[in-house]
């Protein structure tokens, strides 16, 4: 049986990466986060003081930058490097949350971290979230998956992630960041996030985490089964 490529796209907050984890993990493929990717470079450009309005600036910041993934010995989790820097821990933060899709919107940016992605998911066997891994990362990927939730529950279940964290944060502004990210992101220029038409929808509103899982895997096991 051969190996696919699994594209998860969607609206911030909807559980797309820790689904994305447990979908390659009952598969045994290679779980890549491309949003990680966009943090790093936030990260990056906000330390850094560079302005993603400024070509020069985009042209330092990508020269400047190497990002890489590794599996921490410990937990078996998988941590994203900056320049040889743990920084999983920094980009998930709210400073980092509020300037990446701004990041994001720029195509120079976004054509680097998507040769980074290509290359990362050449030898098939990967599950990749993102907002456009279906329509210009993996456009001929074997199995499409479209995930949604409303708002509310989106926050809720963001807020309940930070707090574990020790980040205490109001769910309004969580409300008013995952909406504008997704105001951004899906009305941006430079490949912007839209459902493909081949691409299976699930909405997670109502959904156990276990069971939308489930459903991912079923499908992956039919297009696994087809190659
Ligand atoms: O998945 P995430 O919330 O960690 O992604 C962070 C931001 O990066 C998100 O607001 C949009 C951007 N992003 C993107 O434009 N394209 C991707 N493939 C992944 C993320």
């Amino acid at each position: 049986m051969g190996k696919v490529v699994i594209a998860i796209d969607g609206y911030s907050g909807c559980g797309k990466s820790s689904t994305a984890k447990a979908v390659a993990k009952a598969l045994g493929y290679t779980y890549i986060d491309s949003g990680a990717m966009y943090r790093a470079v936030t990260l990056y450009f906000l330390n850094e003081h560079l302005s993603p309005g400024n070509p020069k600036d985009v042209q330092r910041g990508l020269e400047g930058i190497d990002i890489s993934f590794q599996i921490n010995p410990d937990t078996q989790k998988q941590e994203t490097y900056l320049n040889g820097l743990n920084v999983e821990e920094e980009i998930r933060t709210m400073r980092v949350s509020q300037s990446v899709s701004e990041i994001a919107a720029v195509a120079e940016i976004r054509q680097a971290m998507v040769r980074q992605q290509q290359r990362l998911g050449k030898k098939k066997g990967v599950v990749m979230d993102g907002r456009d891994i279906g329509s210009v990362v993996f456009p001929e990927a074997e199995l499409k998956v479209f995930m949604t939730a409303d708002l509310e529950t989106r926050a809720g279940r963001r807020q309940k992630e930070l707090m574990e964290k020790g980040d205490l944060v109001d769910l309004e502004e969580i409300k008013t960041n995952l909406a504008e990210r997704d105001r951004v992101d899906s009305s941006r220029a430079a490949s912007p996030l839209l459902k493909m038409p081949d691409a299976a929808e699930i909405d997670t509103s109502n959904l156990e985490f276990e069971e939308q899982v489930r459903q991912i895997v079923d499908l992956a096991q039919k297009a696994i089964q087809k190659e």
